[in-house]
């Protein structure tokens, strides 16, 4: 006995990627081969994480609330107010912010929480940009919604446009995701873009899932989010959840700490919901995560190493392989032609490991899987190995 809507999940990238991967082996030495293919940032953990994790040893013996404590939603609060320069009194810590364990699990839970039985006397939809981060496909599946795929390809800006999704998928619509920076694309979208998503998401009833755990990895302007586009509709939150993360930002994934902002409605939902099922933040995480969220000087340090890989990646690349620098995030998203092809023969004659765009993306109504031809490549190491990995890359792929 199990739930069969797990037959409705394929396969998480990187284990197609092993399987792609099984009979090739690289002709470089072991100590040249380097996995580009997972988003985990290599930069080392700011020091002050070091001993805030062990402040308070009786904070270990005790069980921690759900909504975390005062200390972090206040931090929370106070960056998102700052970082979208939002009036003064829009975001409340103790109604608006929930922390969770990294956003992966909360993207998933937000099915849980937005998706109803039914819609309007109809199986509900759940809408995405193709290609997609994947947990956002599993959480529809397993909430019982129809996922809807929505071309984000380059003739789309590499971001959905929610506003041509055929009006019987809108009507049945609980959530959409957008994720902005995207993964894997890299792309910003527009106040203008966030506004005209929220105001049909209000028109349609349904909520927008705003995936912004890129957010602090950029290259020019710092990228807009969706809290930003409701002040700009004047300040209502209502059918909007943000999620972000210090994954990327603070380059510690390991510490899993992330939150929701956005709907006082639904963020009390969360709660009821989070307080059956969902993993609760401990007390030193929560303070750990406030203390991070406070300081910028780590996050401005972490950037500028960012920044100096795409200037490598530039002068690498040129403009072969479509290559651009995206507004935000850590990914090189290049136009190889096959990228299952491209994986294969990097590993095998580089020694470097990158994820086919195919694996991040459906097939189209057509057929088409609109991110095939792509390969996605991860700058998460030192600039050094990443210059050199980049150089051998551009040789390989030069001869396809
Ligand atoms: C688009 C996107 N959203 C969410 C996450 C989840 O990050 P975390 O659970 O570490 O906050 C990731 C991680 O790679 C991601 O790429």
């Amino acid at each position: 006995m199990y739930n069969s809507r797990l037959d409705g999940l394929t396969e998480y990238p990187f284990q197609r990627l092993n399987a792609l991967l099984a009979g090739t082996s690289p002709r470089v030495p072991t100590d040249q081969q380097i996995a580009m293919s997972i988003g985990e940032p290599q930069h080392a953990p700011p020091e002050m994480i070091r001993d805030l994790l062990v402040g308070d040893l009786s904070a270990w013996g005790k069980y921690p609330p759900t909504p975390g404590n005062a200390n972090f939603r206040a931090a929370a609060a106070a960056w998102l107010t700052k970082r979208y320069a939002l009036p003064a009194n829009m975001i409340d810590g103790e109604k608006h912010v929930m922390p969770v364990s990294g956003t992966r699990e909360a993207l998933f839970m937000a099915a849980q929480l937005c998706v109803p039985p039914d819609k309007n006397g109809a199986q509900p939809t759940v809408l995405m940009p193709n290609p997609f981060y994947q947990v956002y496909f599993g959480a529809a599946v397993m909430a019982g919604a129809e996922p809807v795929f929505v071309p984000a390809t380059r003739e789309t800006g590499f971001q959905p446009d929610y506003a041509t999704v055929d009006p019987r998928h809108l009507a049945r619509a609980a959530m959409a995701y957008i994720c902005t920076p995207a993964n894997p694309q890299g792309t910003v979208a527009s106040v203008a873009r966030l506004k005209q998503m929220i105001a049909l998401a209000r028109e349609h009833d349904f909520v927008v899932i705003s995936d912004e755990c890129y957010s602090e990895i950029y290259d020019g302007a710092p990228p807009a989010g969706a809290l930003e586009a409701c002040a700009a509709l004047g300040g209502d939150l209502k059918n909007v959840l943000v999620f972000n993360s210090l994954s990327k930002r603070s380059s510690v994934p390991g510490l899993r700490s992330g939150f929701v902002a956005g709907d006082a409605d639904l963020i009390a939902k969360l709660n009821k919901l989070r307080s059956h099922g969902g993993a609760v933040q401990p007390i030193p995480v929560l303070d750990t995560a406030a203390a991070l969220w406070r300081d910028e000087a780590h996050v401005e340090a972490n950037r500028a190493l960012y920044r100096a890989k795409f200037d490598d990646a530039a002068q690498i690349f040129g403009k072969q392989f479509e290559f651009y620098r995206p507004g935000g995030g850590f990914f090189l998203w290049l136009n190889v032609g096959d990228g299952e092809r491209a994986a294969t023969a990097l590993w095998r004659e580089a020694g470097v490991k990158v994820l086919p765009g195919g694996y991040l993306a459906r097939p189209d109504a057509a057929g088409i899987n609109p991110g095939a031809p792509y390969i996605r490549v991860a700058l998460v190491h030192d600039r050094a190995r990443t210059a050199d990995a980049l150089q051998r890359m551009r040789q390989v792929l030069e001869t396809l």
